[in-house]
């Protein structure tokens, strides 16, 4: 395990109960920490496009994940617009996210700051939010 500055740290309040969730939950925040300690360590255009890379393409992953559990557990059926709601805030962040990346590769000064700040506080709410009550549903609740 890499050591460094964590931006966000995984903890029970983010657990979901759907183990492939939280697990990539985890994972999520382990790439979002270590792109964060990329751009901290001043690393290069290169190696930032890439962290930027890393994430967005683990999160679509993710999110693919998510939607199939949503339609294998018949989410949309039962509550339709609580999923499309849930995909519409996964594709808005995919789209914020990709043009953070086009930014980058444009070359454009990009506030660290922001940019993670961002990210950070979409992941939390998002995971702290949506992601509960899909947790909820697919647990068995309502
Ligand atoms: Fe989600």
């Amino acid at each position: 395990m890499k050591v460094g500055h964590q931006l966000l740290q995984w903890s029970d309040t983010l657990a979901t109960g759907i183990a492939r969730i939280d697990q990539q939950h985890q994972m999520l925040i382990n790439i979002l920490n270590d792109a964060n300690n990329c751009f901290r360590a001043g690393g290069n255009a290169e190696a930032q496009a890439k962290a930027i890379e890393d994430l967005i393409g683990y999160t679509i992953y993710h999110f693919d994940s998510e939607e199939e559990l949503m339609e294998s557990g018949g989410y949309g059926d039962r509550l339709p617009d609580d999923e499309k709601a849930h995909v519409r805030e996964h594709r808005a962040f995919a789209k914020a996210a990709t043009e953070y990346q086009l930014a980058l590769k444009q070359g454009k000064a990009i506030d660290h700051e922001t940019l993670f700040g961002f990210l950070n506080n979409w992941l939390v709410n998002h995971v702290m939010g949506t992601d509960q009550e899909l947790g909820k549903f697919l647990n068995g609740g309502c």
